[in-house]
């Protein structure tokens, strides 16, 4: 749907009304922080519930849009019911990728927030036999054993500390079956980046309640070389960087 430059600012303004409507937190004090952290943070929860509904309209990909392709690319084009697991699903803005390369995909779409998975129930409303949804965080839920061919996650996975990450991954890497595939898309920072990021994280976040359960809504983006290196740690037997663009993230590609 083509979207006129009014359209956006009224999906921009509607988004910030909304987010400044959800519980925030400060930001942290002393003479050193930046200038960033002055709004404060938003929980992470009611972010995306709050927000499900226009997601798409403020987020959503073109066809052509690299990232997104970039995770998609990994998985074969096929007509058989290959078997998904996809991490913090959200509206399934990747998910539409996936579908155009095999579009007989059985997908176990899991997310926290039940109003992204009521969004991505509507989109794929021709598609109900072909998903299962599942409500629930990543860091507690358990999944099937090696039940999956492929397993993605796209923009998700910088909600959570590098040592929730691992254990995330260990699970992730026994659902898949011995020949299966872990993909993942996410933002990308320098390792320089990186150190401020975790730094204000200890600073600030930690300190907050539910700092170490992805309870605000704080990026913790990772360089591609802690990124591989976590892979490794989780038991992935080969971890690939198949894509980097500094502005818009990486894609990894990790073999059970
Ligand atoms: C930026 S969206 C990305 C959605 C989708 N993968 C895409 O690329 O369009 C991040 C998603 O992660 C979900 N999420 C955040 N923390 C989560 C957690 N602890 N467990 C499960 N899902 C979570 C959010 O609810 C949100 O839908």
């Amino acid at each position: 749907m083509p979207k006129d430059k009014h359209h956006i600012q009224s999906i921009n303004n509607e988004f910030l009304r909304r987010v400044e409507q959800l519980q925030i937190a400060p930001g942290p004090s002393g003479d050193d922080v930046p200038e960033w952290t002055t709004d404060g943070i938003e929980e992470l929860p009611g972010f995306f519930n709050a927000t499900a509904d226009i997601w798409d309209q403020k987020f959503g990909a073109e066809p052509d849009d690299p990232f997104y392709q970039a995770v998609a690319l990994q998985i074969p084009q096929t007509d058989e019911p290959i078997d998904i697991l996809d991490l913090g699903c959200g509206t399934g803005i990747q998910l539409e990728f996936v579908f155009t390369r095999a579009p007989n995909a059985r997908v176990t779409a899991i997310d926290r927030a039940p109003n992204m998975l009521n969004q991505l129930q509507s989109k794929f409303a021709d598609r109900t036999e072909q998903l299962k949804l599942q409500q629930g965080s990543l860091l507690e839920l358990t999944f099937e054993h090696h039940a999956y061919d492929y397993a993605i996650s796209t923009l998700t996975m910088h909600h959570f500390l590098p040592e929730r990450k691992v254990a995330i991954y260990k699970k992730v890497r026994e659902a898949l079956r011995t020949t299966g595939i872990y993909v993942e898309g996410d933002q990308a920072a320098t390792v320089e980046e990186e150190k401020s990021i975790l730094y204000w994280y200890d600073r600030w976040i930690a300190k907050l309640p539910g700092g170490d359960s992805a309870e605000w809504n704080y990026d913790i983006t990772l360089s591609p070389e802690t990124q591989s290196r976590i892979l490794r740690e989780a038991g992935f037997s080969e971890v690939q960087l198949t894509w980097n663009c500094p502005s818009k993230g990486a894609v990894y590609v990790a073999k059970y």
